[in-house]
């Protein structure tokens, strides 16, 4: 569904993406991994279309995707979560997830406001996503009140609003005890039944090792294994980069 053909990006001579290609199938979770730097949220963003692509190709099912601006990216059916969490903290938790339905949803909050006061469409839709996302009993809390693994849900709850084919994770595991973090991977396992895609970045090794079917490992932008989770534990290469790197 995802086909990432010998993509590269530059940033002022470093090369944060090298030639890189990896494909991810449908209904795959597939773990994106590698050192601090190695290139992974670039990768995020390159697909998302936060810049463009130097070199090389993105496709989701055939449909090349690299010269699309972000919104009609989303459209197609891709959609992320931050590596920093961004919510509107002064926004009731439905509100956040109303925002992520709307286009343009980073502008105008002014509007936002007083439309919020009177709007019950999709109220329904956005109480199912939350019920689904175990924020069913939060709906009108602030979202700054929220604890940290409940903003990490919420955040995933916007994500998957827009009814996405595919979901992009950027270190949804950071911060979180190890209780969170075996929420979130069958959180993750959930998406999977709902018939989503998922690319995983993360340095959890605990979640990635878990929830994946396969894992890419990157360093200084360049792929430098592939493969399932027990064999990339293995692998030498994989082994000395995680060594070298921070
Ligand atoms: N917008 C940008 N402008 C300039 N350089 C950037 C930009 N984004 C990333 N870089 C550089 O590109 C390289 C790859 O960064 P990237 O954020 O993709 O790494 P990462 O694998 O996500 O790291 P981490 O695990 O720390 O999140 C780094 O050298 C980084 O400094
Ligand atoms: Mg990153």
């Amino acid at each position: 569904m995802l086909n990432i053909e010998n993509i590269g990006k530059n940033f002022g001579g470093v090369k944060a993406v090298d030639d890189l290609t990896f494909r991810v199938d449908k209904g795959e979770i597939v773990g994106l991994i590698g050192p601090n730097g190695s290139g992974k949220s670039t990768t995020i963003n390159l697909i998302c279309g936060v810049f463009p692509v130097d070199l090389g190709s993105i496709s989701v099912d055939d449909r090349n995707i690299s010269k699309l601006p972000t919104h009609e990216r989303v459209a197609s059916g891709i959609s992320r979560t931050f590596q920093n969490i961004r919510l509107f903290k002064e926004l009731s938790v439905w509100q956040n997830v109303w925002v992520a339905l709307q286009k343009d949803s980073y502008q105008s909050l002014g509007w936002m406001q007083e439309w919020f006061g009177n709007s019950k469409i999709q109220k329904e839709r956005i109480k199912e996503i939350l019920v689904f996302s175990g924020l069913g009993d939060r709906f009108d809390d602030l979202a700054g009140n929220l604890s940290f693994g409940e903003q990490r849900r919420l955040e995933l709850a916007r994500a998957i609003a827009s009814k996405p084919k595919l979901v992009l994770l950027d270190e949804p595991a950071a911060g979180m005890n190890s209780d969170e973090v075996a929420d979130l991977r069958q959180r993750i396992l959930d998406l999977r039944e709902l018939g989503l895609t998922v690319l995983l970045v993360e340095h959890v090794m605990e979640l990635v090792m878990n929830v994946v079917d396969r894992i890419v490992v990157l360093n200084f932008g360049k792929k430098i294994a592939e493969g399932n989770p027990q064999d990339i534990q293995k692998n030498i290469e994989v082994q000395k980069a995680y060594l070298g790197g921070a």
